[in-house]
């Protein structure tokens, strides 16, 4: 190698060896005679000295060496002067004093420097991502990310997982987002498309007979982005034959404790909690609950349904639910400007039609501009429900139970982080289980699968199917990670009588569910073990565990919000020539091609 040691790992007992480091230039600083280098790489910092025993000439060039250079400096390993020791600094009893410097590269004018106080903008970051990537947070986070992957890979290794990689040109797989589509140039007008989870090859793995299958899977789905989501993203996923949920969970509850101990120092519980999807919508209004604090959901359509003011009671009356929660001691916190942008967010991002509050003033009363259309019981009924005490502030929402779901639990997310209702450091693990098989998808009405089409429902629910497909409940599980859907996976359907029986009730026909997934149907004819697995998303997992709010700091190369990377400026057109071997025209929409 051209260099001896690395900038982190000089000591005091190397005081007198002749070392050779390399590395980026941090900083310089010019003392008048002699100039101080920060040599930077992966490893750490060192002190280099370039002094007048290198000659003047040398001095000089040193102290002309723009941020960012990369050089190469052979020198002896000194004691730093008395009261010069940098406590900070791993090698901050030592410095390197120069016998030859050596520009390897200099790095003219960059755009911005890793070391600089004030983070440039997202998108200078993404398009010069090796100067983000030397920021020392980056590095420590995809450092982070490569021992959490580790640690995955260890566990599952150790308990008799075969690590088999699966088909990235494939056949869609249905898991609800769009496809990302690649075309044949050897069948004309044919696609493969992008795989947006392994789940049928590991189904068929486990009909191979393999038992336990792992791998570290990139997954592609075409979706709306936001700050957990990208379109291209990497799951930990795994299959497991003869097994019920206790068993897939209890997997990942025992792989749980092993990162939480490694990465935070932390015990999660053994076992971790687990809460169905109706207990989860009841308390927290989603199926991904935070539970770092309480703050849960009360229900007062009861009392509601009673009062004269037309909000609640008609809200009732359309067959929707009033229920709100009580953001203890939050009524000095709040200002009258404070709840109307309260009241706009549930409005404008969650299609709420407003929200009612109360104040609970000292006498234990409950004011509100609305309060003069309820009556006196009827507001204490409420200021009981919801264990109202002086200082509390009670927020509302008169909706379908659809909107109150999603409405409360925005607020309860939003309250949460205003009112610092949980240490940020703090980790909550748990399992959200017994999702409904099926959503109604109103506009078009029919059924979609929650999770796919692939998940078993409940033995005891299975002759719902037929009966009332709304009631039906899937063996589903969610690990839930601060709030944040962190895994999902299923026991599968290995019968394939249940399995088209699903299909059926999803609206696809025994033809066209033999023309997609003919090879599952066989498959599961022809001796399949029953089965069920899970995925976990590692970019959440290193986002949550790295206490980061935005997914694009867990990757190395991520998308930006709108699908696209801007370092290699993806994606872009093609030559004629490329679209006419693949036998594709492209029409693009009128606006861009005015542009
Ligand atoms: P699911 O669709 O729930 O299940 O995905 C599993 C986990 O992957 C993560 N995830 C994502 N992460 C980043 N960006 C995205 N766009 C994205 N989408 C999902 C989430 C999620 O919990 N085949 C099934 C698993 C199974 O049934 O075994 C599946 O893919 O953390
Ligand atoms: P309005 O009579 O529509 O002006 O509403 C009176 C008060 O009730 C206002 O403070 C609204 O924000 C609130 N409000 C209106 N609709 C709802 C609703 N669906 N849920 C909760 N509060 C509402």
């Amino acid at each position: 190698m051209l260099r001896s040691h690395t900038c982190g790992q000089l000591r005091s007992q190397d005081i007198d060896t002749e070392v050779t480091l390399c590395g980026w230039v941090e900083s310089t600083r010019d003392h008048g005679g002699a100039v101080f280098i920060d040599l930077r790489d992966r490893y750490g910092i060192t002190q280099v000295v370039v002094g007048p025993e290198c000659g003047q000439a040398a001095v000089d060039a040193a102290g002309r060496l723009s941020n960012e250079s990369v050089i190469k400096v052979v020198g002896t390993v000194a004691a730093r002067l008395e009261g010069k020791h940098n406590d900070k600094l791993a090698t901050g009893d030592i410095e390197l004093r120069t016998k030859d410097l050596e520009l390897l590269n200099s790095c003219q004018q960059a755009p911005f420097v890793p070391s600089q106080q004030d983070l440039p903008g997202e998108d200078l970051r993404l398009k010069h991502r090796y100067l983000d990537l030397r920021r020392t947070k980056m590095l420590d986070t995809m450092v982070l990310r490569s021992r959490i992957i580790k640690l995955m890979r260890d566990y599952f290794a150790d308990r008799d997982f075969i690590d088999v990689e699966t088909p990235i040109l494939g056949r869609s797989t249905p898991e609800g987002a769009r496809d990302y589509l690649v075309p044949s140039r050897v069948h004309p007008g044919e696609f493969y498309a992008l795989p947006q989870s392994p789940q049928l090859y590991k189904q068929i793995l486990m009909v191979a007979g393999f038992d336990r299958y792992v791998q570290v899977a990139k997954c592609f789905r075409d979706e709306d982005l936001r700050a957990d989501r990208q379109p291209e993203f990497t799951q930990l996923d795994l299959e497991m034959s003869f097994v019920d949920m206790d068993d897939v969970i209890g997997m990942i509850d025992g792989l749980v404790s092993v990162v939480a101990k490694d990465v935070l120092g932390i015990d999660a519980p053994a076992k971790l909690p687990r809460m169905t999807w109706d207990e989860a919508m009841t308390k927290y209004g989603t199926d991904a609950p935070d539970l770092r604090f309480g703050m849960e959901i009360v229900d007062i359509s009861d009392i509601a349904a009673n009062v004269e003011f037309r909000v609640f009671r008609g809200a009732v009356d359309a067959g929707g639910k009033v229920r709100g929660m009580n953001a203890k001691g939050a009524a000095s916190k709040y200002s009258r400007r404070q709840i109307d942008e309260l009241t706009e967010y549930v409005k404008q991002d969650f299609g709420a039609k407003g929200l009612a509050w109360f104040r609970v003033e000292d006498d234990g009363s409950l004011w509100s501009p609305i309060s003069k259309n309820l009556e006196a019981e009827q507001l204490q009924a409420i200021g009981q429900r919801l264990e109202a005490e002086p200082g509390d502030l009670l927020l509302f929402l008169a909706d379908s139970w659809e909107v109150t779901c999603r409405g409360l639990a925005g607020l309860r997310k939003r309250l949460g982080a205003e009112l610092k209702l949980y240490d940020p450091k703090a980790m909550s693990f748990s399992w959200v289980i017994e999702f409904p098989m099926f959503e109604h998808d109103a506009e078009e009405d029919r059924w979609v699968a929650m999770h796919h089409p692939f998940t078993a429902p409940r033995t005891a629910d299975l002759p719902m199917l037929k009966e009332d497909p709304a009631a039906c409940r899937a063996i589903a599980y969610d690990l839930i990670i601060n709030g944040s859907e962190a895994g999902g996976g299923t026991i599968r359907i290995h019968d394939s009588g249940i399995q088209q029986q699903v299909f059926d009730l999803l609206g696809i026909s025994p033809e066209l569910a033999k023309e997609r997934f003919g090879f599952l149907l066989d498959a599961l004819r022809l001796g399949a073990p029953p089965h069920g697995g899970i995925a976990l998303g590692i970019d959440r997992w290193v986002m949550l565990f790295a206490n980061l709010d935005s997914i694009r700091d867990c990757i190395a190369f991520p998308k930006t919000q709108k699908a696209s990377d801007l370092m290699t400026e993806a994606p872009s057109e093609v030559d004629k020539k490329q679209l006419e071997e693949l036998y594709l025209r492209t029409t693009p929409p009128a606006s861009k091609q005015q542009a």
